[in-house]
């Protein structure tokens, strides 16, 4: 069995962060969101990995490489415009060949990885698996409808779904595929939707299988979907502490310090994580923070947060929470007078004074 890792699309909800940098390798807990899903891949035991990639193909490419640090094979397929899921697989054809195959797409995280469901593809000899996963809003997702243990009908982001129960944007296929995403047509939103090439497989008598997940399972695509995968890794954290503490500072609970960071003067409350090489000083870092690699905070107050790397946050008289922080940021606090907000943010920003 093959993997097809989907790694492209523009990252709309996620700007301004998406313009400079892919929304797949946005860190939750100080780790690209796709090497979750990489490593979820080749614990299932599967080598070869297709990566389809567009815009920020380069940057996907350098973090990934041949896939050897994962202990996969890993190649690249250039979609030239972001047309589909469905599109996704039509283009890579030539890698899949006629081999079943999972399709991962790459800013989903699952807690309990995919291992059981290539397993229960594998005995149950369908023609698709799909994975299932009850939300609150099921109307921003692919919503299916059961009956009895069939699946009856799949519908992109309905206005009214029929169900609570999610596509998760993980799959298995076999290669049957092939000739349903060559036989549906684009959807109002001009998209080859791989929702419709499932439904296809339905119409068609193929077997569907469905399961739903155990555990939780997030699609980081907006912000506090990033901050909530951040909390449930976090909150699973194994505390380690590889830097430096001066005697000053509080360690509490489960904390994670990056060989060669260093915390002087700070209490830290946990879960947290602090990134290879970065400064915290005269500071309080709350639960469910990840700080990267290479930032520097001082006399200021985080919680609740991911901070890219590079960042300097100082002197700030307010604590900073539910805040996503993007690479090379600076915040600080001028004593200055009369007391003003300056700000210079780039487009599609969020700023909230709370
Ligand atoms: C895609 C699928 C949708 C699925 C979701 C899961 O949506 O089209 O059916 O429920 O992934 O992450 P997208 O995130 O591309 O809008």
């Amino acid at each position: 069995m093959k993997a097809l890792v989907l790694s492209g699309g523009r990252g709309t909800r996620l700007r301004p962060i998406t313009h400079t940098r892919a929304k797949q390798l946005i860190p939750v807990a100080n780790q690209p969101v796709l090497f979750y899903g990489l490593k979820a891949i080749a614990e299932a035991g599967i080598k070869e990995v297709g990566i389809v990639v567009g815009e920020t193909h380069e940057e996907i490419e350098s973090a990934v490489g041949n896939g050897k640090k994962f202990g996969l094979q890993v190649s690249y397929i250039q979609q030239a415009e972001p047309l589909g899921l469905a599109h996704a697989v039509l283009i890579s054809k030539k890698f899949l060949g006629n081999e079943p195959f999972v399709m991962y797409l790459g800013d989903n995280l699952l807690k309990s990885g995919i291992k059981k469901f290539v397993e229960q593809f594998n005995k149950e000899k369908a023609h698709a698996g799909i994975l299932l996963a009850r939300v609150k809003n099921p109307s921003s997702f692919g919503v299916a409808e059961l009956k009895g243990d069939r699946v009856k009908r799949l519908v992109e982001k309905p206005k009214k779904p029929k169900s609570d129960l999610a596509l998760v944007g993980v799959y298995i296929f076999d290669q049957t595929i092939h000739t349903a995403v060559r036989a549906i047509k684009p959807s109002s939103r001009g998209e080859l939707e791989i929702t419709d090439a499932i439904q296809w497989l339905i119409d068609h008598g193929k077997k569907v299988r469905f399961s739903v997940v155990d555990g939780w399972w997030k699609d980081t695509g907006k912000v506090e979907d990033l901050l909530e995968a951040n909390r449930m890794i976090l909150d699973e954290l194994e505390p380690k502490v590889l830097g430096k503490v001066d005697a000053s500072s509080k360690i509490e609970f489960r904390v994670r310090i990056e060989k060669g960071a260093v915390v002087k003067n700070s209490r830290i409350l946990g879960p947290a994580v602090i990134g290879a090489g970065t400064l915290i000083e005269n500071s309080y870092i709350g639960p469910f923070t990840a700080i990267a690699e290479n930032c520097k905070v001082k006399n200021a107050e985080i919680e609740h947060s991911i901070i890219m790397a590079e960042s300097r946050i100082e002197n700030i008289s307010r604590r900073l929470s539910d805040s996503l922080v993007g690479r090379n940021t600076r915040i600080s606090c001028s004593k200055q007078k009369p007391g003003a907000l300056r700000l210079i943010i780039g487009d599609s920003s969020e700023v909230e004074l709370v």
